[in-house]
């Protein structure tokens, strides 16, 4: 059994494995019950908007002791292997392996948008368009807007769109009367954020303040498209909503830099996986992904990808 590419000691592997599965077939599920006792409750509409019914939950309960699963794994391999440039493109796991989807969506899931850069994949979108009101957040719309469109088209979703690099949304606004507002301005940490190899800063506002000043607590559909302000923007998030996330599920683009020092690659690896760890500890569940290979240099040395998150809590807790 070959779990990383260099060398494990099997037998700790063997017995690591080997508790797990005694832990999972012989716990009785009433502990369960006393972790998690909101997903047995079927009366949750907290949020979300919509009830939870227990088929649900237990898809939520079962994709929870999965995702334990990958994570010991993945630990497992991060402490048996010492990370090197070379190694981190090449060598399995390779760099994006271990920032695997790890969850499911409990819903059928749909792909909004066209087929290749710029489409979301939505989980859940029936129990959203059943909503008679909703709530959508996307930041980033220069160029692309083939997502916001199928959105408004099938849900009655209003739009509240953000972008600090174009002064207006290429979309047919006139469609959707009232349902489309669009700000020049993006998410980050405020005042300004400048891009990697960029020399315009851009004026950024925290996702907070932008809830407050728009009267919202819940966001129904939320993209994060923002080359490279996703780290701080997220880190802003967890900081400002310790209670819960304020939304059921986000889209976020991935970006690594382009870094020009070899041995800067290994950095940039550990600050993702710190910053993905904190995304997880805050109740998200990466349960799709889609390398963006527009913007691959080599091999597998991806530099964008697209992920879809689930936030678990408002589904186990009714938060
Ligand atoms: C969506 O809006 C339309 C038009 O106002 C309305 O007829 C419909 O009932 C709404 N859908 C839901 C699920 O409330």
């Amino acid at each position: 059994m070959k779990i990383c590419h260099n060398k494990v000691p099997k037998t700790t592997v063997i017995l690591a494995v080997a508790l797990l599965l005694i832990w999972y077939i012989f716990i009785p599920d009433s502990t369960n019950r006393e972790k998690h006792p909101g997903v047995y409750n079927n009366d949750i509409t907290s949020n979300l908007g919509y009830p939870i019914s227990p088929h649900v939950a237990d898809i939520i309960a079962e994709s929870e002791r999965n995702h334990d699963i990958f994570v010991a794994k993945r630990d497992a391999c991060l402490k048996d292997r010492s990370l090197t440039h070379a190694n981190l493109w090449t060598g399995s796991p390779t760099f994006w392996d271990h920032f695997a989807p790890t969850t499911s969506c409990p819903f059928a899931l749909r792909r909004l948008g066209k087929v290749g850069d710029g489409g979301k994949w939505i989980c859940g979108l029936k129990e959203i368009a059943k909503k008679p009101e909703c709530v959508a957040y996307s930041f980033g719309v220069a160029g692309e807007t083939s997502f916001e469109q199928e959105l408004l088209d099938t849900t009655n979703c209003t739009l509240y769109a953000f972008d600090p690099t174009v002064p207006r949304i290429s979309l047919d606004v006139s469609k959707y009367p009232g349902r489309v507002h669009f700000y020049q301005v993006g998410l980050g940490t405020p005042p300004y954020f400048k891009p990697p190899r960029s020399s315009v800063s851009f004026p950024v506002k925290r996702l907070k303040q932008f809830m407050s000043e728009l009267n919202h607590d819940w966001i129904d559909v939320f993209k994060v498209d923002v080359e490279h302000a996703e780290y701080e923007a997220m880190d802003d998030i967890i900081d400002d909503f310790p209670n819960g996330l304020p939304f059921p599920h986000v889209n976020i683009e991935v970006h690594l830099h382009l870094v020009s020092e070899i041995s800067e690659e290994v950095k940039q690896f550990d600050d993702l996986l710190k910053w993905w760890l904190r995304l997880e500890k805050a109740g998200l569940r990466a349960y799709m992904n889609e390398m963006n290979y527009l913007g691959g240099i080599a091999k597998s040395k991806v530099t964008a990808v697209e992920y879809a998150f689930l936030n678990i809590k408002p589904f186990i807790s009714g938060n």
